[in-house]
């Protein structure tokens, strides 16, 4: 199939992953409304329809924490998403320096921090979980501070939410031997991943975890380890802690509160990231559509405000940044095409989005991506 657009590598990667391993990142919690509130309210956004504004120069260009970035984009950080594609995030981190957009590893990827910085030239950002065991946490900070840039605190998931899918898979239902028989079974069905990923891409470990976790494979153990060690009794102040031991921007993400966000603009955040963690945690939240212009209202002067959720398409992102984000994380998008097609297929999902951006921006009659606002909106057109 010839992909046109994220939708097209949504079905590619459908096609082209075991049961287990699509489900999970496709999947939310819950019944999954917020999942499909966060597509639905960003696709009824409505745009100004511009006319000869000249747009026969476009500027795509914009620069976030100090880094200078050829659109407003971020490759967001996915757990497991290493096992798309063999050694998956390093395949992601190379089209994204292709592209000239940041690429942010997770803490809980496939490939550790090092792996990555091998694979490329620039450094990259780096997503944190607040683990308990607070040495290792100084040791991940210390590996990450020398090969990133940017932290992403994530604060949304103190635990993981209800995520039914993964039930039914088996990637966290059937525990031992049983669930391993039930992924081996969805991989035996899917044989080009099998013999790429499954033998080929080995080893399946949490990189960044080996030293508290082992050389485990994940699959057997992910959300156990998670449920065991991801610190459920984190507050504001360990935002102190985290700058204490961190020398670079530190971004908060998992904000989609107004309250919260004040209180991350106080606690001397350098950015927030408005996120419902792709509809991943709490069903049944407002869309990140939805909170983010009141959010950027409230503290877009004193912090830099990103989001994510829902965005399919450089229209989207376009949406995104009239409602007021200074720029816009792709989370799904990527790790379709990553499943897909491997480093080719995220370097072809950012031409697309770019290629999106540049028809949404003539057709609004905004030249430059930098200068859009909320005047780009229906809603502030003036009889
Ligand atoms: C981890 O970040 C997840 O959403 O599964």
């Amino acid at each position: 199939m010839k992909a046109a657009a994220v939708s097209d590598y949504r079905e590619l990667a459908r096609r082209r992953l075991p049961r287990f391993l699509f489900d999970y990142v496709d999947g939310g919690a819950g019944a999954e409304v917020t999942l499909r509130r966060n597509v639905t309210d960003l696709e009824a956004v409505a745009l100004r329809q511009r006319v000869l504004r000249d747009v026969s120069s476009l500027d795509l260009r914009t620069e976030l924490f100090g880094c200078a970035m050829a659109m407003p984009i971020v490759l967001a950080p996915i757990g497991m998403v290493g096992l798309n594609a063999r050694r998956g995030e390093v395949q992601a981190a190379r089209a994204a320096e292709r592209a000239g957009v940041p690429f942010c590893l997770s803490t809980v990827s496939t490939c550790s921090v090092s792996e990555v910085a091998r694979g490329v030239r620039q450094p990259f950002w780096f997503q944190l979980y607040m683990i308990r065991d607070r040495g290792f946490m100084r040791a991940l900070l210390a590996e990450a501070a020398a090969h990133c840039s940017v932290l992403l605190f994530t604060v949304d998931l103190p635990v993981a939410g209800s995520r039914y899918r993964d039930v039914r898979s088996g990637l966290t239902g059937a525990p031992g031997f049983l669930g391993s028989l039930q992924r081996i079974s969805q991989a035996l069905a899917r044989p080009r991943w099998a013999w790429d990923v499954g033998l080929r891409g080995r080893p399946h470990t949490l990189g960044n975890l080996t030293p508290v976790m082992g050389t485990r494979s994940m699959l057997s153990d992910y959300f156990a380890w998670i449920r065991g060690n991801f610190d459920p009794g984190v507050t504001w102040k360990d935002i102190e802690w985290v700058r204490g031991h961190w020398p670079g921007p530190l971004v908060v993400k998992g904000i989609l509160d107004i309250e919260d966000a004040r209180t991350a603009a106080n606690c001397g955040a350098d950015g927030l990231v408005v996120s419902n963690h792709g509809g991943r945690q709490l069903d049944g939240t407002p869309s990140t559509a939805q909170a983010l212009p009141l959010i950027a209202q409230a503290v877009g002067a004193s912090l830099t405000v990103l989001v994510d959720g829902g965005v399919r398409s450089g229209l989207d992102v376009v949406r995104m940044l009239a409602l007021g984000a200074k720029g816009v994380l792709l989370g799904r998008a990527w790790a379709y095409a990553l499943a897909a097609r491997g480093e080719a297929g995220v370097a072809h999902v950012l031409e697309l989005i770019e290629a999106e951006m540049r028809v949404a921006l003539s057709l609004t009659g905004c030249a430059r991506a930098r200068q859009i606002t909320g005047e780009l909106l229906v809603s502030a057109a003036r009889a």
